[in-house]
C-alpha cells in the first residue's frame, strides 16, 4: 500500500480508493503533492510539483528566486521561514527563538499501526489491515526529533495521521502549537461543513464557502463541546449527499481542539486539525516527548453520505473496542426524566418491574443515588449510597433489579465535585483553580484536577469498589460543566497551560483502567447530553447520550447532524414522555419511537403512569426494535431528506443491511399542510434488480403480519421512488395520526 521512490524521496500511500502522495522538499521538509481519488502509481510524481518566482515573497536560499515555503504545498509546516500561513508546529525555545527547521533524516514503513500510548485511536486487528509510514525529521540546533506518522487502511478510504516531538538536547523548549495534521490543498474551491450547536441542539449541520483568510471552529471549554464538534468536511461546490468529492477531518480527541482552514493569496487551502493552540503549551525537557492525538482523514467521491459511511464503518469496527463492539445493545429504561432526584427504592423497583413487563432489558439508575443528593447542589465526589433513599445499598438494589430479570446500570459523574461533599472537605485543593482568583461554577459544581494522578486514583478506587460489589452491567459517565480559571496546584508555573490536555489524559487513564477491569460493562459517555460526543470517547465508551433534548422533532436535526461522522451504534436515543420536558411539544408515541429506533434505543419515562393501551404499544415497539436492532447497529445508514435545507419540513433516512436483504426507512413530517402535493421518496442502497416486500407501519401490529402487501423492485423504489400515498388533502375529517403535525412513517423492506 505504500510505494516509495527512494531517489526522489516520494511516498505514495494508496489503496483501491485513495491516493496520498508526499515528498521531501528542497530544504528537506515534507511537501504535499496529492490527496484524493486513487491514481495510478508513477515512478516519479515531480510533475505535480511547482515552484517559481513570484513577486513580493521571501526565499529560502540566496541566489534562488524560486523556492519559497510561501508557495509550496506542505505537510507539517513549522514556523519561521518564508511561510506566512499558520504552521502546524510552533516551538518557543530557551533563547527566545521560535524558528525551527526539521529536516528529513530517514523513514520506515511497516505493516499495521503503532499504538499511541495513553490516547484513543483507531486500530487494526490484524497487521495486514493497514500499513504505516513514519518519517523522521531532525532539528539540529534544537536537537529535537519530529516523527510524522501516516497509516493507510486497506479497506477504507482513510489516512490517519499524528506526530511526535522528542527533545534530545540539553535545553528545554515549549510547544505552543502541535497540531495533528495539516494539508495544503492545491485550490480552495470548497465549502466547509461543520457540526455546530449548543446544549440540547448539538451538531446541527452548517455550511459556508471557503474564503480568503482563516475560517475555523474549535473549543476552549476543556471538552470537545456541544458548540463545535472536532470535525469538518471540505466538499466541492457540486457535491451532494451521494455524488462528488468530499474530504473529512475528524480528531480522535475529547479536549480543546482547533479545526482550521486558511485560504492564502494563491487560493491554496491549508486544512489543519489538532489540539487547540490557544492557551496551550507543553514543556519538553531532555528525553521527553509529546504525542499528538490522531486525525482521521477521509476522502470520498460519493458525496457526504460516502464520507459518513466510511467514518461509520471505521469507527464502529476499528475505533470502538471491547466486548460491546459487536454485541447487540440492550433496550434500556433510564429514570432521569421519570423521577429526577425524587425517588426511593420502592419507586425504582416499580419502574423496573413495569419496564420488565414491557420487554425492556436494562434499568439505569441516573443521578441522585449517592451522598445526600436531592438536587444538583451537593454530593458529587461522594460515591457512596444515600441510605435515606436506598437503605439497603446499591448491591442489594442491583440484585433486586437483576432478580426481576433486568440488568442494572448506574450513573456517575467522575470528574466533578460539589463544595457540599465529603470529598471537598477532605481535599479542597483537588479542584482546577488559580490562586487568588474566584472559582466559577457550572451547575453548582467544580472540576476535579484530573491532571493529578492521585485524584484519578482516588476516583478509580471509589468507582471500582462499587462496580466490584454490585451487579452492574452498564455505566453512564456524565460530565456537566466546562472548565474555567484553569490551573493546577501541583504543576510549575511554566506548565500551567498543560492542564487541559493533562486533564483529558487523566480522563482517558480512568476510562482505560475501568474498561480493562470491567470488560463486561457497557459504558455510555455523556456530557450534559452531547457535549463530548467525539471519537476519543467512543474508543472507551461504545455509545454516547446524543443530547439531553429528547423531543422527537428536535432529535431529527440532532441525529441527522450526528450521523455525518458517527454511526447509529454510537447514538443513545430514548422515548420520553409528553409534553416533552425540553420544548413542551406533544408528539405521538409512534413518532417518538420511530425517531429513537435509529439509534441505541431506550425509554426515559415512568411506565407506571402509562395507560394499558400505551403499554401495549411500547411492548410492540420493544419487540420490533429487538427484531431489527442488529440491522440498525451494523447496517449502512443513508440520509434521504435533510431537515437543514429547503422548507425544513421533512426528514427521512434509512438503514440497509450489509447484504441488502432488509432495510428500515423512517420518514418524518414536521408540520401538516392543507392541500399538500403528493410525494415520493427516493430510496438508496438497495439491490436494483431485487424485489422487495414493503411493509408500512400503521400500528406495530403490522410488523407481526408477514408478508407485507406490496412488492416492488429495488430500482423502482430507488430511482422512481417510494410512493408516500395520497396524504391528507385538507378537506376531510380523519387521518390526523398519520398525516398531521409531527407524524412519522416507518417501512420495513425485505428482499423477496
Ligand atoms: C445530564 C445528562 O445528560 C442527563 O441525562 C442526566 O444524566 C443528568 N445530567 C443528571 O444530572
Amino acid at each position: 500500500m505504500i510505494l516509495v521512490n527512494e531517489n526522489k524521496k516520494q511516498f505514495h500511500l494508496q489503496n483501491d480508493q485513495v491516493s496520498y502522495i508526499i515528498h521531501i522538499l528542497k530544504n528537506d521538509h515534507v511537501g504535499h503533492l496529492y490527496f484524493g481519488k486513487r491514481i495510478s502509481h508513477s515512478e516519479d510524481f515531480s510533475y505535480l510539483y511547482n515552484e517559481g518566482e513570484r513577486a513580493a515573497t521571501s526565499y529560502v536560499y540566496e541566489g534562488d528566486l524560486n523556492f519559497s515555503l510561501d508557495l509550496v504545498q506542505q505537510e507539517y509546516p513549522v514556523y519561521g521561514t518564508t511561510d506566512y500561513r499558520y504552521p502546524a508546529l510552533h516551538i518557543e525555545q530557551e533563547n527566545g527563538s521560535r524558528v525551527s527547521n526539521f529536516t528529513y533524516q530517514s523513514h520506515q514503513i511497516y505493516q499495521g499501526k503503532p499504538e499511541l500510548t495513553g490516547l484513543p485511536q483507531t486500530y487494526t486487528e490484524d497487521e495486514s489491515e493497514a500499513e504505516t509510514l513514519e518519517i523522521l525529521l531532525y532539528d539540529s540546533l534544537l536537537q529535537a526529533e519530529l516523527v510524522l506518522c501516516y497509516t493507510i487502511f486497506k479497506d477504507y478510504g482513510v489516512i490517519t495521521r499524528s506526530s511526535r516531538i522528542i527533545n534530545k538536547g540539553p535545553q528545554f523548549f515549549q510547544l505552543d502549537r502541535a497540531l495533528s495534521a495539516s494539508i495544503d490543498f492545491f485550490d480552495s474551491n470548497y465549502d466547509m461543513v461543520q457540526l455546530s450547536g449548543s446544549w440540547s441542539r448539538e451538531r446541527h449541520v452548517k455550511e459556508r464557502a471557503l474564503e480568503s483568510g482563516v475560517q475555523s471552529i474549535g473549543s476552549t471549554r476543556g471538552t470537545s463541546s456541544s458548540q463545535q464538534n472536532p470535525f469538518y468536511a471540505l466538499k466541492r461546490k457540486h457535491t451532494t449527499e451521494d455524488q462528488g468529492e468530499v474530504y473529512g477531518f475528524s480528531l480522535v480527541y475529547s479536549g480543546n481542539f482547533l479545526a482550521q482552514v486558511e485560504v492564502d493569496h494563491y487560493d491554496m487551502a491549508r486544512a489543519s486539525i489538532g489540539i487547540q493552540p490557544f492557551d496551550f503549551s507543553w514543556k519538553l525537557e531532555q528525553g521527553e516527548s509529546f504525542q499528538t492525538p490522531e486525525a482521521v482523514l477521509v476522502y470520498s467521491d460519493e458525496g457526504l453520505n460516502g464520507m459518513s459511511q466510511t467514518y461509520h464503518q471505521l469507527y464502529r469496527n476499528r475505533l470502538v473496542r471491547g466486548e460491546w463492539r459487536d454485541q447487540t445493545r440492550p433496550v434500556l429504561i433510564n429514570n432521569w426524566e421519570a423521577t429526577y432526584f425524587d425517588f426511593d427504592e420502592e419507586k425504582i423497583l416499580q419502574i423496573a418491574s413495569e419496564a420488565k413487563d414491557l420487554g425492556v432489558e436494562l434499568f439505569v439508575l441516573d443521578d441522585g443515588w449517592f451522598g445526600n443528593r436531592n438536587d444538583d447542589t451537593t454530593s458529587l465526589g461522594d460515591w457512596f449510597i444515600d441510605e435515606s433513599k436506598l437503605p439497603n445499598g446499591i448491591k442489594d438494589l442491583s440484585e433486586k433489579v437483576t432478580a426481576l430479570g433486568l440488568d442494572f446500570g448506574l450513573w456517575f459523574e467522575p470528574e466533578m465535585v460539589s463544595k457540599v461533599s465529603e470529598l471537598y472537605k477532605a481535599h479542597p485543593d483537588w479542584l482546577i483553580s488559580v490562586p487568588g482568583r474566584g472559582m466559577s461554577h457550572g451547575r453548582n459544581q467544580y472540576v476535579l484536577d484530573f491532571s493529578r494522578q492521585e485524584v484519578v486514583d482516588y476516583i478509580y478506587n471509589q468507582m471500582a469498589a462499587i462496580l466490584r460489589e454490585a451487579q452492574i452491567t452498564y455505566v453512564k459517565w456524565d460530565m456537566n460543566r466546562y472548565m474555567t480559571e484553569i490551573g493546577s496546584g501541583v504543576l510549575s508555573s511554566e506548565r500551567q497551560k498543560e492542564v487541559p490536555h493533562r486533564y483529558i489524559l487523566g480522563v482517558y487513564d480512568l476510562y482505560e483502567r475501568l474498561t480493562s477491569e470491567f470488560p463486561h460493562i457497557l459504558f455510555e459517555s455523556c456530557a450534559s447530553g452531547g457535549a463530548r460526543f467525539d471519537p476519543g470517547m467512543l474508543y472507551y465508551a461504545p455509545q454516547t447520550w446524543t443530547s439531553d433534548d429528547t423531543d422527537a422533532i428536535e432529535r431529527l436535526k440532532i441525529q441527522y447532524g450526528t450521523s455525518m461522522v458517527y454511526p447509529l451504534s454510537s447514538m443513545g436515543a430514548h422515548v420520553s414522555e409528553v409534553p416533552n420536558h425540553q420544548v413542551r411539544r406533544v408528539t405521538s408515541l409512534k413518532t417518538r419511537a420511530e425517531v429513537a429506533f435509529f439509534g441505541m434505543f431506550g425509554y426515559e419515562l415512568d411506565p407506571t403512569k402509562m395507560s394499558e393501551a400505551e403499554k401495549e404499544e411500547v411492548r410492540a415497539q420493544v419487540e420490533f426494535y429487538k427484531h431489527y436492532r442488529s440491522l440498525i447497529q451494523t447496517g449502512n445508514f443513508y440520509r434521504l431528506l435533510t431537515p437543514f435545507e429547503g422548507d425544513q419540513n421533512q426528514t427521512a433516512w434509512m438503514v440497509v443491511a450489509e447484504d441488502q436483504s432488509t432495510a428500515l426507512i423512517g420518514y418524518y413530517q414536521i408540520l401538516a399542510r392543507a392541500n399538500d402535493g403528493f410525494k415520493r421518496l427516493q430510496l438508496k442502497g438497495l439491490e436494483p434488480d431485487a424485489k422487495y416486500n414493503i411493509q408500512e407501519s400503521h400500528s406495530y401490529e403490522d410488523y407481526r403480519v408477514e408478508p407485507g402487501a406490496m412488492e416492488r423492485f429495488g430500482d423502482e423504489i430507488m430511482y422512481a421512488g417510494l410512493n408516500l400515498g395520497p396524504g391528507y388533502s385538507g378537506t376531510q375529517a380523519g387521518g390526523i395520526e398519520e398525516t398531521g403535525d409531527f407524524t412519522s412513517k416507518l417501512w420495513v423492506l425485505k428482499k423477496v
